[in-house]
């Protein structure tokens, strides 16, 4: 895939500037005013990590799924730090919060936003303890990275379906068969965490044997 990178000093929000682009455009900034978290959260956005958002064609009903699509290629592109994934776009490392994806739907196309730690580590907005990666890679360089796997991972979806992405997804996961809460918007859950459904759902195992499918929240492991 053909990627046109356009970069930016500093914006409100990649995901924002990127709606105003077609497929394969990536935009990433320096730094960025209004960063945005997942569930309206704030993603503080201090020069140093890197702040990218990739357009890709619409998927229709599958496009959810781009998200471990997504995270699968930034865990890969992370090899070398042993990176590990929690349901749904956490990038973990050292059980600790290393980047973040959010993605974003506009009329024709999906963002999908990467913020990854790479100089510092900013905890406002967080829910869970956060690292970086301590300057060992620059941004250019995992960028291009990020965009080649990400051109195999979607390439690998797009022919073969969300089978072998899922199992590689599962491949990284943290929290499968433990013990873990979701935080819902309304309650709290706590349960087993079976396995990521083939529609990219966390297949939970509540204490009394129900079994209760989720498509959105925040785990902790317990
Ligand atoms: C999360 O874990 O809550 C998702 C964080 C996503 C942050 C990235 S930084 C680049 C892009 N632009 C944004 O405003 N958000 C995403």
């Amino acid at each position: 895939m053909k990627w046109q990178i356009q970069h930016f000093d500093v914006v409100q929000s990649t995901n924002e500037t990127a709606k105003n682009f077609p497929a394969n455009t990536v935009i990433v900034a320096s730094c960025q005013t209004g960063g945005k978290g997942r569930l309206g959260r704030v993603w503080e956005s201090p020069k140093g990590n890197l702040y990218c958002s990739i357009v890709v064609a619409d998927r229709g009903n599958l496009s959810p799924l781009l998200a471990f699509v997504a995270g699968v290629a930034v865990a890969e592109s992370l090899a070398d730090f042993h990176p590990a994934l929690k349901w749904p776009n956490d990038i973990l490392i050292d059980g600790k919060k290393c980047a973040g994806l959010l993605l974003e739907r506009t009329e024709s196309s999906i963002i999908i936003g990467i913020g990854l730690n790479l100089i510092s580590a900013p905890t406002k907005g967080m829910l869970y303890q956060t690292t970086h990666l301590n300057k060992a890679i620059l941004p250019e360089d995992i960028l291009n990275l990020i965009l080649e796997k990400l051109s195999a991972y979607l390439t690998l979806f797009d022919t073969q379906g969300f089978g072998p992405v899922r199992e590689k997804w599962l491949s990284y996961a943290v929290g499968i068969n433990k013990s873990i809460q979701v935080n819902l918007p309304t309650k709290k859950l706590q349960g087993i965490f079976k396995e990521m459904s083939p529609q990219g759902e966390l297949v939970l195992e509540l204490p009394d044997k129900r079994v209760q499918n989720i498509t959105a929240g925040d785990v902790f492991i317990l």
